[in-house]
């Protein structure tokens, strides 16, 4: 678990929580470590809807021990698709979920926010968001990848695909993506020139796996040898996973969400981090 990796790698102790449901469904948070005057960093999703409450217990639970600083840590950041109104009469989900955790945290780290919008929804209180393609990048460093390729064009898709090349040290490219509805995508038909060549493909979201396996339906027309493919969060919804593992060579994701494909960790991006707090 990344708490776990964190703490292990710092030497910082991981405190006892003890958390359950009721039968009715109903969270229950006790920390039962003494925290008093310890700086305090809470690992916690805000994805699925029950972790929303656990959050907001665990935050109570920890200030109730009187430590000198409490952080949140939300490895994937759920809610945060939905960050304007789209259609008249939606819910602006990213700002309600922003509004509940903004004035309570001495700082909200997240890592790789899906749109820019969703931070400035957290008016009050100082964010920081890491960027995990680098990592990603190393872990395929071993496959000599020729290209990097984004399946999307939008602008902070076509910047992971970029950052991770320049980790590498390889070109990229993107392809053209329109969603037609949250399981089917369509790629224009653009040209990325992959003939014979080891290609990486990165995201930072994977969930339905749709946008991934256009990407790499399209990459083997155009005659691409090898296909790895990488991402920040893998929801992997449905049998995403599987059906992508049988287009690609590889399939991994880091741990901010833990599945059997987290092969690559966050937690040396954030100890930087934490770590020169305390410098
Ligand atoms: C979309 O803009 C995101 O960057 C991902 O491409 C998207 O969330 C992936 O979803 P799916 O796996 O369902 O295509």
């Amino acid at each position: 678990m990344l708490s776990e990796h964190l703490a292990a790698e710092a030497g910082w102790e991981l405190a006892s929580t003890e958390l359950k449901r009721f039968p009715d469904g109903e969270s229950y948070v006790r920390v039962v470590s003494p925290l008093e005057k310890k700086d305090v960093v809470i690992v916690s999703a805000t994805f699925p809807d029950s972790n929303i409450i656990e959050t907001l217990l665990l935050h109570d639970a920890v200030v109730r021990r009187k430590p000198n600083s409490v952080r949140l840590l939300v490895p994937y950041y759920g809610y945060q698709r939905q960050d304007k109104l789209f259609k008249e009469g939606e819910s602006v989900s990213a700002e309600v979920i922003a509004g509940i955790l903004d004035n309570r945290f001495d700082e909200i780290l997240t890592v790789d926010l899906h749109a820019e919008g969703v931070s400035k929804y957290i008016r009050n209180t100082k964010t920081k968001n890491f960027v995990a393609s680098p990592q990603i990048a190393k872990y395929f460093r071993k496959r000599k990848i020729d290209t990097v390729i984004s399946p999307d064009g939008g602008l902070r898709a076509v910047e992971y695909a970029k950052i991770a090349a320049k980790e590498i040290g390889c070109d990229y490219d993107y392809f053209l993506k329109e969603r037609i509805d949250s399981t089917n995508v369509k790629l224009y038909p653009k040209k990325v020139d992959v003939k014979d060549k080891t290609v990486l493909i990165v995201d930072d979201i994977i969930a339905t796996g749709s946008s991934m396996i256009a990407a790499m339906k399209r990459l083997k027309e155009l005659g691409a040898k090898r296909i790895f493919a990488g991402c920040t969060h893998g929801l992997f919804t449905g049998n995403a996973l599987p059906k992508l593992r049988e287009l690609a060579d590889e399939v991994i994701s880091t741990d901010t969400i833990e599945t059997e494909a987290s092969a690559v960790s966050v937690a040396p991006l954030i100890l930087e981090h934490l770590l020169e707090l305390r410098a």
